[in-house]
């Protein structure tokens, strides 16, 4: 199963507050581009989060205008960017059992290797947070399946993102880590897990799977980018799955 992931889009609409407005809906544009022209069509689209840039329902309408373009489905997984009961009313169709109010948690079951979309977001911070509610909502889209592999995609990563002495988490607090280290050691079904937000490449390895954050679509918000020509404007990612559900990961130019 082939997974194209795109992530931190931070759309502005044309005219609103926000840095790079243009650049980031022209790389969008070419992203989306790209994607549809491959030799090989990904099984599906996954962005995890921050499609926006104030949270706004004039900026979540102009990623969806742009999405819809997409000849293979997607789904969406909310940042903290976005304003989550905007995006379930702009995205309805991905997001029909979604309820206003509640976590953006669901189960897409129509993939050979199904997709969970684990919301992390908090309307009160910019950093993820997990509590008991969110955690009740993922184990329950993770039990209707026990024995298929399911990937997990969310915006924050929850795991530690520092190799120095002192470890980085994008959380409040360090029990939302302990409470996602119980849920993966609940489910043993889980085959990777994609994330966003940290706006630069990441790979590491969680114990049984391994764990990918995907740059910002746009080289102008990545920390990690490194501009390779004048008509290089941005990055997606491609998740090739082998028989054994490991996966590689092949990292796409976006160009003029
Ligand atoms: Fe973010």
């Amino acid at each position: 199963m082939l997974v194209a992931q795109i992530s931190d889009t931070h759309l502005i609409t044309p005219g609103g507050p926000g840095r790079f407005g243009d650049e980031k809906l022209i790389a969008l544009e070419k992203c989306i581009e790209a994607i549809n022209n491959l030799d090989t069509l990904p099984d599906v689209v996954i962005h995890t989060g921050d499609l926006s840039d104030n949270g706004s329902s004039e900026e979540l309408q102009l990623a969806k205008k742009h999405l819809d373009k997409l000849v293979v489905p997607y789904y969406v997984t909310p940042g903290n960017k976005d304003c989550a009961d905007k995006l379930i009313e702009v995205f309805t169709d991905q997001l029909n059992d979604v309820v206003t109010g509640g976590p953006i948690t669901y189960l897409v079951d129509s993939l050979p290797i199904k997709l969970a979309s684990l919301d992390t977001t908090t309307s009160l911070d910019n950093r993820g947070l997990l509590d008991f509610k969110k955690i009740a909502a993922i184990d329950r889209v993770l039990s209707v399946h026990q024995d298929d592999p399911v990937i997990i995609f969310s915006h924050h990563p929850p795991f530690n993102l520092s190799s120095e002495t002192s470890p980085h988490y994008e959380f409040v607090s360090k029990n939302s880590i302990k409470l996602f280290d119980e849920l993966v050691d609940r489910h043993s079904q889980i085959v990777a897990l994609f994330c966003g937000h940290f706006h630069r490449s990441i790979r590491k390895n969680m114990g049984l799977f391994d764990a990918n954050i995907a740059p910002p679509v746009c080289n102008l918000i990545d920390y990690s980018s490194t501009k390779t020509g004048p008509n290089h404007i941005g990055n997606f990612q491609l998740h090739n799955f082998g028989k054994g559900y490991e996966f590689t990961t092949e990292v796409k130019m976006i160009s003029h």
